[in-house]
């Protein structure tokens, strides 16, 4: 049988947890869930990360023992998570016994193997990060996260030798590309690691500055270091070393964590397992941020989201379902209220919730609210032909990107069944069919339809459990015949037929209704696209629930009042190859391109609004239209030399582009 095993960070209990824990929490229950039903053994692990002087000072603060300290916390955590309907098999915390013996054997193993010596060290310590840091390591004398000036300290401890497996690593990284995932982090270690020797970590603490941590067993004048204590959860919570966990779930171990804890997973981490001994993890999978007004979230600064609130006020479910389709996994996002609400209303009030209440209720009308047996395949039409390959490409695709954490990609691939159901209504008209008492064609296109509607809520069960348990049951297949969660989305990207006829339905289904945001946005309220921010195609149309409206409402817009040739003539369209593409530093739906104009100063630099349609590494090497003497203009910091064409197509976009290849800089016209 397959496995899969899942962790996320073990939060620090100095502060209560917030929508950046929320998150990473949410993405490793959708992927264990998404395991499940896809047959593999999984195991979910999360928990709490209790030692260090960061939660003796913020038990301090609070006038607490660090013990009753965390207790408190670590509890908000524990029971945070059922409301969010998270599935962990396991909840560890670093004061359990059961981790004190494992990093205490840990350690010995590996002080055994000549892999830990005793040293003389005077470094820069910030107490925020609980490292050290060297002088190359500063910015202008700063710690680099926390902004403030680290002490120097010098004193005597035990130093593990990361140095010797450096060389490993590196190679382990470069056989293994997707070990550290997505690309740019495992550029990133790699680069750091073959920047320089890498220095041997300080593993421990002397007593007389901490005595909260688990003491060293070879010297019980020392604590250990907090990221070697933590970092080994991982494989406590398996029972090493007996434990049958550990046999079956260690070999195919995955971290999920944000980009603040890439070095300690990424190098210490790997280093530290194959010192004592271990197979390294399978993958690790790093995330961005989520900013707030292009600001990460912090206590400090106020802006942190409440994730309860959230999901109370907008459903638990939606919730979920933004937090996965808004970010591309390893690339920050922006959260504010206005997108999800935009969110919300275009793709499951608008695209989802519609199609189920149109179909649903057309069922009811045409054969009772019975599922219609469809004609043998060899009568369908093209039509159905191409929606019955549709939804075997879509779950298909959605399998494929969900397993390798690009979830976005994934929840935007089924979507494309969902708006094709949609548009298959339309196309294939069944109210017509009714009326002209074609009942075999009008059962196949009702069939087809309610088919590819199970497959749809059946994949959503690892993002929105309950809201797929409600489709499923709408569909007469509820979780009575078998839970989701044991294998039931194998096989769905190439099976078909699985609905029976003669199934009774639901007569309606309201699941998804349009929401509405509780306040006006402020005026520096929105954080995407939109009035001096949205060049062409970033007119997007998520800020807009009508825009995501079906293509045929947008089709019959006004059109625009007429103009004389030459205020067209004006507009200088030329064509231009896309030769370099990447994320706008600061803004999560910006795309900053070079193109090819056939310009002797070279490419210019083009911004647009395609993060959320495109990966900038797949516009390298595309003709596109440019609107070439279009003023320039600063978008977020950079300034963007005219923009790219493209057309909305319901909530798809694409590009403009010529029908064959031409040389880069032909006038449009
Ligand atoms: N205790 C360490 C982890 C030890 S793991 C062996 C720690 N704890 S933490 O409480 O600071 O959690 C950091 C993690 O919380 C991030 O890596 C990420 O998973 C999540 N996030 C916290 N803020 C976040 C955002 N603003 N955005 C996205 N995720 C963030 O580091």
């Amino acid at each position: 049988m397959q496995r899969f095993y899942i962790t996320t960070p073990i939060y620090y209990v100095n502060a209560k947890p917030h929508l950046g824990h929320a998150y990473t929490t949410i993405v490793a229950d959708a992927l264990a869930r998404f395991h499940r039903a896809m047959g593999f053994e999984t195991r979910f692990l999360t928990g709490t990360d209790e030692h260090g002087d960061k939660i003796v000072q913020a038990a301090g603060k609070n006038g607490e023992q660090p013990q009753e300290y965390t207790d408190r916390i670590s509890g908000l955590f524990r029971d945070l998570w059922p409301e969010l309907n998270i599935s962990n098999d396991d909840f560890i915390r670093t004061t359990e016994p059961r981790h004190k013996k494992v990093v205490q054997a840990i350690l010995q193993k590996v002080y055994d193997s000549g892999d830990i010596y005793f040293g003389e060290y005077g470094g820069h310590y910030c107490y925020g990060c609980e490292r050290f840091y060297t002088e190359k390591e500063l910015e202008d004398g700063l710690c680099p996260q926390h902004k403030v000036k680290p002490e120097f300290i010098q004193e005597k401890n035990y130093f593990f030798r990361m140095s010797r497996h450096q060389q490993w690593l590196i190679e382990h990284i470069k056989a293994n590309p997707d070990f550290v995932r997505p690309e740019r982090y495992r550029n990133e270690v790699l680069s750091l690691l073959e920047s320089g020797a890498l220095d041997d970590l300080c593993i421990s603490r002397p007593k007389t500055r901490l005595t909260w941590g688990i003491e060293l067993p070879f010297d019980t004048d020392y604590v250990t270091y907090v990221w070697f204590d933590a970092l080994l959860n991982y494989v406590t919570a398996l029972d090493w070393p007996d434990g049958e966990n550990f046999g079956k779930f260690w070999p195919v171990a995955q971290h999920l964590v944000a980009k603040d804890i890439l070095k300690p997973h990424a190098v210490f981490w790997p280093t530290m397992l194959r010192a004592a001994g271990f197979e390294p993890y399978r993958h690790l999978n790093v995330h961005g941020y989520w900013l707030v007004k292009d600001t990460k979230m912090s206590k400090s600064l106020g802006n942190v989201v409440e994730p309860l609130d959230m999901a109370r006020h907008y459903g638990l479910d939606p919730f979920r379902y933004f937090l996965l389709r808004e970010m591309h996994y390893g690339n920050d996002a922006s959260f504010s209220e206005e997108a999800l609400v935009a969110r919300l209303n275009a793709d499951l009030a608008n695209d989802l919730g519609n199609l189920f209440n149109r179909v649903l209720s057309m069922t009811r009308k045409y054969f009772g609210g019975v599922v219609p047996a469809p004609q043998d395949e060899a009568d369908w039409t093209d039509l159905d032909r191409d929606l019955k390959e549709l939804a075997l490409t879509s779950c298909a695709n959605f399998q494929q990107l969900f397993g390798c954490v690009r979830f976005s990609y994934g929840l935007e691939a089924l979507w494309e069944l969902v708006r094709g159901l949609n548009k298959h209504v339309d196309a294939s008209a069944p109210w017509t069919l009714f009326k002209q008492g074609d009942t075999a064609r009008l059962g196949t296109v009702m069939y087809c339809l309610l088919e590819c509607m199970r497959k749809v809520a059946l994949h959503l069960w690892p993002v929105m459990p309950e809201s797929s348990e409600k489709m499923l049951a709408q569909l007469g297949v509820g979780v009575e015949h078998g839970a989701v969660d044991s294998g039931r989305l194998a096989g769905e990207a190439e099976t078909w037929g699985v609905l029976a006829p003669g199934t009774a339905l639901s007569a309606t289904s309201q699941l998804f209704p349009r929401v509405e945001l509780e306040a006006a946005p402020g005026p520096d309220g929105t954080d995407g696209p939109g009035g001096a921010e949205a060049p062409a195609a970033a007119k997007d149309g998520r800020k807009d629930a009508k825009a995501a409206a079906p293509v045929e409402e947008a089709a019959k817009a006004e059109p625009a009042p007429e103009i004389e040739y030459e205020d067209f003539a004006k507009v200088d369209l030329r064509v231009g190859t896309v030769v370099a593409a990447e994320q706008h530093p600061k803004a999560d739906r910006l795309i900053r391109m070079d193109i090819d104009c056939g310009e002797e100063g070279g490419p210019r630099q083009v911004v647009g609004g395609l993060a959320e349609h495109f990966a900038p590494e797949d516009l390298i090497g595309r003709q596109v239209v440019v609107v070439a003497n279009l003023k320039p203009r600063k978008l977020r910091g950079l300034t963007s030399h005219g923009m790219v064409l493209a057309v909305r197509d319901g909530e798809a976009m694409r590009l403009l582009t010529p029908s064959e290849p031409v040389n880069p800089g032909r006038k449009v016209s």
